[in-house]
């Protein structure tokens, strides 16, 4: 397992449709740990492979207090939606920047598990934000496109001026800005989707 570098905002990366897998194999099941690994060390409370520019359609989420229930769900697709909820949102790949979403509260969802095995189950509340957000990364979709043009500009204009002055990004980058406490990632005041 390694920790990898995770894809700022507003890198182009980001923007890719990420390819449905054809296959649950071994090398599937070694990002998926890589995944899980750079979402605990972030920390953060779910991560789309996208974000650490591997263009596949798997999501990991762990969204307990203990940061030991890990969910991973492939080719992830909404079935249905049903009532509107708010939350504040972040993101790793956005990193310091928070901003109340609204988003379906409860969806049907349908995946593969890690065996290859489909799956269908309801969400609701956080777990049902965290899997919307997630899947707009596979789409090429970050939270704050959901957000006023003033406050994307904003965003982008801050994090490329971070971007410049952190020079080179490293794995350790997201530090640099800032720290959290993993009880704060898996709290509900600061998500890290
Ligand atoms: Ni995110």
């Amino acid at each position: 397992m390694s920790i990898r570098q995770i894809l700022h905002f507003p890198d182009p990366r980001l923007r890719r449709q990420a390819n449905p897998v054809l296959q649950v194999n071994d090398s599937i099941r070694r990002l998926l740990d890589d995944m899980a690994e750079t979402m605990y060390q972030a920390p953060g409370i779910g991560l789309a492979a996208i974000q650490i520019n591997e263009p596949w359609r798997i999501i990991v989420i762990d969204i307990s207090p203990t940061r030991d229930q890990l969910q991973v769900f492939i080719n992830p697709e909404i079935l249905s939606r049903e009532g509107e909820q708010e939350l504040e949102e972040g993101c790793l790949s956005v990193p310091g920047i928070y901003e109340p979403v609204t988003r379906a509260r409860r969806i049907r969802v349908r995946a593969l598990n890690r065996d290859g095995e489909v799956i269908e189950f309801e969400a609701e509340d956080l777990l049902a934000t965290c899997i919307q957000h997630e899947i707009d990364h596979l789409d090429g979709k970050v939270f704050v496109d959901y957000l006023s043009r003033l406050k994307q500009t904003r965003i982008r204009k801050k994090l490329e001026k971070r971007g410049r002055e952190q020079g080179p990004k490293s794995p350790t980058s997201e530090y640099a800005i800032g720290h959290e406490s993993t009880a704060a990632a898996a709290g509900r005041k600061h998500l890290k989707i």
